[in-house]
């Protein structure tokens, strides 16, 4: 469980102190139960309103937790910061678990269009849809390296790891890279 929840100061009164559990145990029900079931059903969304987010959240951990010179310091992330990075580390490991699952992935409902493609040269979810279906074994295994490097943050979280963090910050880039060069836009 996480530590710092629920923690009442001392001058509260018992009661007011269990309620305060029961509120917190309740939300942290919620908020897990919601998670489980909400992640998108199709690709777009899921990159769109999960991954970009989550994943931006993790990188400004990342950023946060660096001294002046750049080099890791776990000092400039409090209790707060770790926990929020564990929790978006979870929620891009279950995307990314999602993505890698049996099921075919489906890039959005039928004639929906991705952002910006009637640009020159961005790729329709038809095309993309194509490109995944043609290799959908690469693409689990892309989904697959998500998730290993979200495995990457929750330990780097969970053992307070400022170089585990920066680490697995500058991996993360390239993973998303790697996928979007192979199924969004390849060449
Ligand atoms: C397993 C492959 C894969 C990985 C890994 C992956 N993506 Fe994507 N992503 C895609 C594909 C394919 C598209 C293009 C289709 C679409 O828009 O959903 C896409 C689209 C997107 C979009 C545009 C969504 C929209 O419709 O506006 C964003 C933003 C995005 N990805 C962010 C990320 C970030 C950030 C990461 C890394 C943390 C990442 N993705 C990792 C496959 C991947």
């Amino acid at each position: 469980m996480l530590p710092a929840m629920g923690r009442a100061p001392a001058f509260e009164g018992m009661g007011e102190m269990k309620a305060g559990i029961f509120v917190a145990a309740a939300l942290v029900a919620t908020f897990t139960a919601v998670q489980a079931s909400d992640l998108p059903d199709y690709l777009a969304p899921l990159m769109k309103d999960v991954v970009a987010p989550q994943a931006q959240a993790l990188w400004d951990a990342g950023n946060k937790g660096t001294d002046d010179e750049g080099n890791p310091d776990a000092s400039k992330l409090d209790e707060k910061d770790w926990r929020s990075l564990l929790a978006a580390a979870r929620t891009v490991k279950e995307a990314a678990t999602s993505l890698a699952g049996p099921a075919r992935v489906i890039v959005g409902p039928p004639g929906m269009k991705l952002q910006d493609q009637d640009a020159p040269g961005a790729a329709s979810a038809i095309a993309v849809q194509g490109y995944i279906d043609k290799e959908p074994k690469a693409f689990t295994e892309n989904a697959r390296a998500l998730a290993s490097v979200a495995d990457l943050f929750i330990k780097a979280a969970e053992t307070r790891d400022a170089a585990l963090l920066a680490d697995a910050s500058d991996k993360m880039d390239g993973i998303c890279e790697t996928c979007h060069s192979r199924f969004w836009y390849p060449q």
